[in-house]
């Protein structure tokens, strides 16, 4: 991470953020909180839980305050820290909205027309979208470069947001002639925990949007859920090889040695070392134990905290409030650069 940032004049500091809907699984977990919970070690860090981007898509408003507060709930379980790390919702930022706008104006329509996600998530029926969804990308720009985060920890899918990020932020600097005023952005992705695969289908990601909750491990799941979703995970009938390549053509196989590395902190080819040979009647109950040392906890801490909701609020609240004291210079320098007049005086 340093020798990034040693290039560039901006102080390191770490954003991510997490939309609020539905429960977090397996996959969010390893390709991102977990690498949140790392970063917090040394780093400064903000996790956001990115209810402005979650309204993109219909929710309905009760479920959404719920699944703020369940997404906060989930952030601590897994280990965030809320002294360390800076844990709020979007929408008690103003600034996220308003460098939005700006961000708007410097965007152009054509690279949000490349944009994969949008495809997959508008669908067939494009013209029915929101405006919203769209413009999604150009408001995760403005949450990153609102506090000039410097490493943005992710999984693979939102590699192409994050070019945006950094091609928003160069031509900011570019029209307004303030070279480095905002950083490029770096995506932290981790190869091994990367992209998580459905265990129901090797070829798809693991997602909340799935409808197979087989699919899927959640991180509210308890201890028999996981192990029962291992055992009945999709594989083939061979043994597992000994080298990563001979797993290429065996996605659902090569998935689940992934998961097992990334739970154990190893790589593919040490799990392959290890469990050369065996078949998945053996390897199955492995990785089921493994997996519900390391998640079926989170569940229980989860509960502890949902049934202190006032404890949740104060963290979102202290958090808004930090995040604020650093997005607000930084926003005012925005305007200032822009020619926007600016005569009430505003914290
Ligand atoms: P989302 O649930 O789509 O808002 O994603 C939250 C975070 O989890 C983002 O950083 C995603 O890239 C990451 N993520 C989501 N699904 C997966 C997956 N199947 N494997 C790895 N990372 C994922
Ligand atoms: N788009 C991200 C996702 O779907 C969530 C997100 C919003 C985000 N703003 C962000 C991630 C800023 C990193 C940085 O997962």
């Amino acid at each position: 991470m340093s020798d990034v940032a040693a290039k560039s004049t901006h102080p390191e500091r770490v954003f991510s953020g997490v939309q609020p809907s539905g429960n977090l699984h397996l996959g969010n977990y390893l390709g991102a909180v977990r690498e949140f919970v790392r970063l917090q070690e040394k780093h400064e860090c903000l996790y956001c839980v990115v209810d402005l981007h979650a309204i993109t898509v219909w929710q309905d408003p009760k479920a959404l305050t719920q699944s703020i507060r369940e997404l906060t709930a989930a952030f601590l379980a897994c280990g965030l820290d809320a002294k360390r790390s800076i844990i709020f919702n979007q929408s008690q930022v103003s600034a996220h909205a308003e460098l939005g706008w700006i961000f708007n104006c410097v965007a152009r329509l054509g690279w949000l027309n490349r944009m994969t996600q949008f495809k997959e998530k508008a669908g067939k029926d494009k013209e029915a979208a929101s405006i919203a969804l769209y413009d999604y990308p150009v408001l995760q720009a403005a949450d990153i470069l609102a506090y000039k985060a410097t490493h943005v920890p992710v999984g693979e899918d939102q590699k192409q947001h994050l070019e945006l990020s950094r091609d928003i932020a160069q031509k900011f600097n570019n029209d307004f002639k303030v070279p480095d005023f905002f950083p490029q952005p770096e995506p932290l992705i981790r190869d091994d925990a990367a992209r998580v695969m459905s265990l129901r289908d090797g070829s798809k990601k693991m997602s909340k949007s799935d409808p197979s909750d087989q699919s899927r491990i959640n991180l509210t799941d308890d201890a028999d859920a996981i192990a029962k979703k291992i055992r009945k995970a999709k594989t083939d009938p061979e043994p597992l090889p000994d080298t990563l390549k001979a797993l290429e053509h065996r996605p659902e196989a090569r998935n689940l040695v992934g998961i097992y590395a990334a739970l154990a902190d190893i790589t593919s080819e040490q799990v392959l070392q290890e469990h050369a040979g065996a078949q998945f009647g053996a390897f199955k109950p492995a990785l089921a134990d493994l997996c519900v040392e390391k998640i079926a906890p989170i569940a229980g801490e989860m509960r502890r905290w949902l049934e202190d909701i006032p404890a949740i609020d104060a963290v979102l609240a202290d958090g808004a409030e930090r995040a604020h004291a650093i997005a607000s210079p930084i926003l005012r320098d925005t305007y200032e650069v822009v020619g926007l007049l600016r005569t009430r005086a505003i914290s």
